[in-house]
C-alpha cells in the first residue's frame, strides 16, 4: 500500500494516525502552515480522506478538489457534514463508524433521560453549594410512569428503547415508516407521537431533512411534564423554540447533548435550570472511542487493500 496517499483533516486519536502512518503516506492537513496551499498540492495524489468529526464539512466543492479520491472514512455514526449523496454519485465511497457506539450513547440518553427527570445535576450543585444543611433538597419529578417517543429507532434507538424496558417505561416511535420487526407502536407523525410521550428522545439523523422538525408545535404537544433529550444533532431542534418552551414551562426539562453551534451553547439555555447540559459526549468514553477510531481506519485499510470498504453508508454505490 506505500503508493497510497492519505489525507487527515483534523486530529484523531493518536492511533488514527499511526495505524495509517504504517500503512501509508499520511498528510495531516491541521498540521500545515497553509492548508489551502497544502491541499493544492496534495490533491492530485489523495485517493483517501480520513474524516475526524463533525465539524469538518465536505461539500461536493471540497470533494470536488480531489480528482483521484476514492474514499471518504468518517470518524463517527453520524456523516451530515459529508455530502454522501454528492459522492455516491461522483463514484466516491463514504464510511462511517456505525455498530460500535450504539451502546455508549444509549446509555447517555438514558443517563440525560434520568438527570433531567431528577435534576440530580441540579442537586449535586447543591449539595456543593453547602444548601443541604440548611434544607433537603425539592421533590422533583419521576421517570416512573412515563411512555419515551424514541425519534428515530435505528440502531441506537433500539438500545435505547431496550433500556427504557428495564426501567419500566413504555415505548413508542416515530421516523419515516413503521419497522415491521419493531415490538413499538409506530407514529405516523412527530406532533402525534409527541402527544402520546413525556419524555421525547431525539437520535435521528442530521441533515436538511430533519432540521428544525422539533419545533414549538411539537414541544407545545409534549406538554407541561414533557422532557426532551437530545443526542442526534443540535440541528434537530429548534434552539430558540426549545429555550422558550423552557422559560415558559411549556415543557418541563431538556437534556442535551448536542446543540445548534457547537461549542457554542446559548447564554439563554445555559441560565435555565430545567435544562441539563452536556458538551457531546455522547459516544466519548476511550473504550469506544477506540473502536471508533479502529473502524475508522479498518474501513481506509480494507479499501486499500482491495476488499472493500466494511461500513459504507447507504448513499454509497458499492456492490460486493
Ligand atoms: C462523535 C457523533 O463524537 O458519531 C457521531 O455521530 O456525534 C459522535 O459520536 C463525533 O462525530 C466526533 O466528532
Amino acid at each position: 500500500m506505500a503508493d497510497w496517499e492519505i489525507l487527515m483533516t483534523g486530529p484523531s486519536l493518536p492511533i488514527v494516525a499511526e495505524r495509517l502512518a504504517a500503512a501509508a503516506t499520511l498528510h495531516r492537513l491541521w498540521e500545515e502552515q497553509d492548508p489551502e496551499k497544502a491541499l493544492a498540492r496534495l490533491a492530485e495524489r489523495i485517493r483517501v480522506v480520513v474524516a475526524t468529526g463533525h465539524s469538518s464539512r465536505m461539500d461536493g466543492a471540497f470533494l470536488s478538489r480531489f480528482p483521484n479520491l476514492q474514499l471518504v472514512s468518517s470518524f463517527g455514526v453520524g456523516y451530515d457534514h459529508i455530502d454522501a449523496a454528492w459522492a455516491g454519485q461522483h463514484g466516491i465511497i463514504v464510511t462511517h463508524t456505525r455498530g460500535v457506539l450504539d451502546a455508549e450513547v444509549a446509555d447517555t440518553a438514558m443517563a440525560l433521560a434520568l438527570a433531567a427527570v431528577r435534576k440530580l445535576p441540579q442537586a449535586e450543585r447543591y449539595l456543593r453549594e453547602g444548601r443541604w444543611l440548611e434544607a433537603p433538597y425539592p421533590l422533583t419529578a419521576s421517570l416512573q410512569g412515563r411512555t419515551m417517543g424514541i425519534l428515530g429507532l435505528g440502531r441506537i434507538g433500539r438500545e435505547i428503547a431496550r433500556r427504557a424496558a428495564a426501567f419500566g417505561l413504555e415505548i413508542v416511535y416515530h421516523g419515516r415508516k413503521a419497522q415491521d420487526d419493531a415490538p413499538y407502536l409506530y407514529y405516523p407523525t412527530l406532533e402525534g407521537m409527541a402527544a402520546a410521550c413525556d419524555i421525547l428522545v431525539v437520535v435521528a439523523p442530521g441533515g436538511a431533512a430533519t432540521r428544525h422538525i422539533v419545533n414549538a408545535e411539537v414541544l407545545r404537544a409534549l406538554g407541561p411534564n414533557g422532557v426532551l433529550v437530545n443526542v442526534a444533532r443540535g440541528t434537530l431542534v429548534d434552539e430558540a423554540a426549545l429555550i422558550e418552551a423552557l422559560k415558559t414551562n411549556t415543557i418541563l426539562a431538556a437534556g442535551l447533548d448536542v446543540f445548534e453551534n457547537e461549542p457554542r451553547v446559548p447564554e439563554a439555555l445555559l441560565k435555565l435550570d430545567n435544562a441539563v447540559l452536556l458538551p457531546h459526549v455522547g459516544s466519548a468514553s476511550l473504550r469506544t472511542r477506540l473502536a471508533m477510531a479502529n473502524l475508522t481506519v479498518d474501513n481506509a485499510l480494507s479499501w486499500m487493500a482491495g476488499t472493500g470498504p466494511l461500513t459504507p453508508v447507504p448513499e454509497t454505490p458499492w456492490n460486493k
